[in-house]
């Protein structure tokens, strides 16, 4: 059986007192919320404190991103082994913003992977197209290329730890969500790949939709076999709507 994830991605909101705050009413209302599991992924700031939040619920904690090295001289950055000692066991990797906006390539990601796994931390990485890969019908085999490039580089261990979010960019912060069936189609279209790669385990692997999810249309997203939950960017600032996403399975 796979694991139902709904996963928020606060990406660069709320202050530390705001995200106290919205963390501890998630973990509050994580009661309502049954087997899925819920995980905030907050601003590295916010990380501890959030943590002292939701402990004892059965919400947990991601990064957004971690470093590619492992320590010393990389001014600004944040180690996974810091990322893994406030308490948090997941990282977003790959998001596409951090692929657009700060460069981040498959080579990097590589090493940002390695970093995860040896301290423990869950790596939720991104793949999707952009809006002219999916116009111009290249949309399989961006994401094909973006698995092959990153994924397919893990062990078979590794590979039975990853959870992956499937985020279309045109679809990102716009409003403009993918369809109940392109989601699926993808989805089914990456757990295929997976299988052919890793067999059986592609079975057991989460894979996430993401992408101006909400609470209208998060239950005919989550009705696909092969959609396992999402991750969540602008409604998890809002925790009614966060766990109105939660509950849609
Ligand atoms: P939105 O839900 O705001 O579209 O963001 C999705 C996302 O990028 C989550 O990582």
């Amino acid at each position: 059986m796979r694991k139902k994830i709904v996963a928020g991605n606060w990406k660069m909101n709320t202050t530390v007192a705001k995200g106290e705050e919205l963390a501890a009413a998630v973990a509050e209302k994580s009661k309502e919320t049954g087997e899925t599991l819920l995980v905030l992924a907050p601003p590295f700031t916010h990380l501890t404190k959030v943590a002292d939040k939701i402990k004892g619920s059965q919400v947990q904690l991601s990064a957004q991103n971690c470093a590619a090295e492992t320590s010393g001289a990389y001014t600004g950055e944040v180690a996974a082994s810091m990322i893994a000692d406030t308490g948090a066991k997941y990282c977003i990797l790959g998001h596409s913003e951090r692929r657009e906006y700060y460069g981040e390539t498959d080579a990097t990601l590589n090493k940002k992977l390695e970093q995860c796994y040896a301290n423990g931390l869950i790596p939720i990485f991104c793949v999707g197209e952009k809006l002219n890969d999916r116009e111009s019908e290249n949309h399989f085999n961006v994401v094909k290329t973006q698995l092959e490039n990153t994924v397919f580089n893990l062990n078979d261990e590794q590979f039975g730890k990853i959870i992956i979010a499937y985020e279309p960019v045109w679809a990102i912060g716009t409003g403009k969500t993918a369809s109940s069936e392109q989601a699926q189609e993808m989805h089914a279209f990456i757990r295929r790949i997976l299988t052919e790669k890793f067999g059986a385990k592609a079975d057991c692997t989460s894979i996430l939709y993401g992408g101006s999810c909400n609470p209208s249309n998060a239950k005919a997203l989550f009705a696909n076999k092969d959609v396992d939950g999402g991750l969540i960017g602008g409604a998890s600032l809002k925790v009614d709507d966060f766990i109105a996403i939660a509950t849609s399975f």
